[in-house]
């Protein structure tokens, strides 16, 4: 099915499809957490292949791996990127695709510049990202390390945050060779691709989404304290259940987005630990983080308020302790104006189309919308599944998609 197409299009294919197999779980997603030793392959994999295209590559003290290439000399860069980390159990599109898409349109573009193609020299250089742990599935909070390029994140204290073994940010990056130490890029603007993990784009048969605003999000870690005890010789009238006041508060959190209008406020409960956690002892103590967002930062910070005051009813009546502190907070915000134009000019260039759309889901740009001139591209999603092994893209699609990326990311370079 690849033969007709062009030999671009089919390197980018075969490269795409070979990362796919680091990692891969048996029902064609994959799992690459942040700092493991899958997530070490595909570092290898970026590492050869822009080393091989004779590209310097750099990884910095959150383990951001760069590669930089001179289209000119005393510039600051173009970045494109996304990241290769996964959620547990995840899917082979979310992430990869953008910075694998990168890594090709900085090589097309590196090729025209080579042939004289350019109507004049390249004001920029360009450089590709594989940013550390967008997911935040191992190490919390997510977005990470374009969060600690941007300076939305303190770097240090990033490095001490732990997984659930206890394993820290700087002892993970250690074991797989990516805590490093070189000089970031300074940066003239981002831009990044990536698949929609919504419908819309599907539903309205366009191929590329111009992401005009990110939802405002927040995290509410939440701990609930009880008396650890027998299941069988304590009196029901004397526990003070731990998980039982968690399952309530899951349930509010669920129940809190029907206050507003359906889909205003989306919430869930996706992760929860329990201790002890066996069959015969009444828990102790449980940890879950609720994630709330919406368009409009007031809806959250009414949910948030809400389920904070539930949290003190679960209290009183099941006689817990439940601490509970905002986490991960990132403002609803606009993407600039004048990237979203030079996506209309590019999808008028190239014929494809293109419509404006919103984020709800985070990624990376989000963190360097706040400090950099920001392109963010959506590519269609099959039935808008994703952070499941279900997630799917077409190869035509993705193909449009790199096109699309090298030609703004050409306009951004001559810019
Ligand atoms: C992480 O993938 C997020 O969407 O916040
Ligand atoms: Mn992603
Ligand atoms: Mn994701
Ligand atoms: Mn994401």
């Amino acid at each position: 099915m690849t033969t007709a197409l062009p030999a671009d299009a089919t390197a980018f294919l075969t490269d795409f499809h070979a990362v796919a197999e680091i990692g891969a779980t048996p029902n064609a997603g994959v799992d690459r957490q942040a700092a493991t030793p899958e997530d070490r392959e595909t570092r290898e994999w970026f590492r050869t292949y822009a080393e091989s295209r004779g590209w310097e590559v750099r990884v910095d003290g959150i383990g951001n791996q760069f590669a930089l290439l001179n289209l000119t000399s005393n510039a600051p860069y173009v970045l494109l990127g996304s990241h290769l980390d996964s959620q547990p159990l995840g899917g082979r599109f979310d992430g990869a695709y953008g910075v694998i898409a990168g890594l090709h349109a900085a090589d097309r573009i590196a090729r025209r510049v080579s042939t004289g193609a350019a109507p004049h020299a390249p004001t920029y250089n360009l450089a590709v990202v594989n940013w550390f742990n967008e997911e935040g599935g191992r190490f919390a909070p997510s977005i990470m390390g374009s969060s600690v390029f941007a300076g939305i994140m303190d770097e240090a204290e990033m490095r001490e945050v732990r997984d659930l073994r206890g394993i820290s940010v700087r002892e993970a990056l250690e074991s797989i060779g990516y805590l490093g130490t070189d000089e970031r890029p300074d940066i003239a603007s981002y831009a990044e691709i990536h698949i929609e993990q919504g419908r819309i784009l599907e539903r309205e048969g366009i191929p590329i989404g111009a992401v005009d605003a990110s939802w405002h999000t927040q995290k509410l870690d939440i701990e609930v304290l009880g008396e650890q005890s027998h299941t069988g010789a304590t009196l029901m009238s004397d526990r003070h259940d731990a998980l039982l006041g968690a399952a309530k508060v899951i349930q509010r959190v669920h129940e809190v987005t029907d206050l507003f209008p359906p889909e205003t406020l989306v919430s869930s409960v996706g992760q929860l630990t329990l201790e002890p956690n066996s069959p015969i002892v009444v828990a102790r103590r449980v940890h879950l983080v609720a994630d709330l967002r919406a368009d409009d930062r007031e809806v959250v910070r009414s949910a948030r308020d809400k389920i904070l005051s539930d949290i003190r009813e679960i209290e009183a009546e099941h006689g817990l302790v439940i601490n509970a502190r905002d986490f991960d907070v990132r403002a609803n915000q606009l993407y600039p104006e004048a990237g979203l134009q030079l996506t209309e000019q590019v999808a008028d260039a190239l014929g494809t189309g293109a419509r404006r759309i919103r984020t709800m889901a985070g990624h990376d740009s989000v963190a360097m919308n706040r400090i950099a001139p920001t392109v963010m591209l959506f590519i269609p999603s099959v039935d808008g599944v994703s952070h499941c092994e279900r997630e799917f893209s077409r190869d035509e699609d993705m193909v449009t998609g790199v096109e699309f990326l090298t030609e703004v990311a050409w306009r951004l370079v001559h810019g």
